[in-house]
């Protein structure tokens, strides 16, 4: 079910310290257009998950209820990276208007309970960076105010909310899409992670963010931080 509550937002946004952020009108609906909508998965080089050493970050090494971050398929694409205490399962994500349908392959790890998305908001592509975090994981026992509840991804530009349970599914407008799913790979003799594909709706990331500069493709390792240590403030609502 979908729940539009720009209403409370404006008043949210106006009284408790502008978080609200206008809209944008960025060139993403005409670079969006131009792409081949039917394409829900997109391979990219398989890279492996480490730490700030370099050294290989095991599936073990994830906290239940953390937010962390890495970047991928682009040194500017965030993914957030959670260990949601429970197993999830493939989903089959049902065909909407503008993307075909797809399986969501569920969690990965012994407990079957780590998912990764794009931490870029389907609405109007707001990113955390490493002054502040809009958007984040809201644990079980911590709620999101502006959503009514927990265990989603909010993202607290507009209020937007997101199911990580099921496959990024929107809960809270105004975003139509889910967050985009970064398909994982567990290696279980190692405990290693991989990250080797975007799916779901899939926007010209690279294109939408050019004008930062570090557009570059991420290949070998990328690098996850907690997001508490990339951005020095994480917004709630
Ligand atoms: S950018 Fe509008 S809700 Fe996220």
């Amino acid at each position: 079910m979908k729940i539009c509550r720009r209403d409370i937002l404006k008043g949210f946004a106006a009284g408790a310290g502008g978080i609200f952020i206008e809209s944008i009108t960025p060139p993403f609906q005409i670079l969006y257009a131009a792409q081949d909508k039917t394409l829900v998965r997109r391979e990219y080089q398989r890279v492996l998950l480490t730490d700030e050493n370099k050294e290989p970050f095991k599936s073990s090494d994830i906290k239940k209820n953390e937010n962390y971050i890495f970047f991928y398929p682009y040194h500017n694409i965030p993914v957030l990276l959670l260990n949601l205490n429970k197993t999830i399962e493939p989903i089959k994500v049902e065909q909407s208007e503008e993307v075909k349908s797809y399986f969501h392959p569920g969690g990965i790890g012994a407990d079957k309970s780590i998912v990764a998305y794009v931490a870029v908001c389907t609405h109007e592509f707001v990113r955390p960076n490493q002054d502040e975090s809009l958007i984040k994981y809201y644990p079980l026992g911590e709620t999101s105010f502006i959503y009514g509840g927990d265990n989603i991804i909010c993202c607290c530009a507009h209020g937007s909310a997101f199911d990580p349970s099921n496959a990024g599914n929107v809960l809270q407008t105004p975003a139509e899409y889910p967050l985009t799913t970064v398909e994982l790979e567990w290696d279980s003799q190692t405990d290693f992670l991989y990250a080797k594909a975007l799916i779901g709706w899939n926007p010209p990331f690279k294109e939408i963010f050019k004008e930062d500069g570090e557009g570059k493709r991420v290949t070998e390792n990328t690098t996850i931080k907690k997001l508490s240590d990339y951005s020095k403030k994480i917004i709630k609502c």
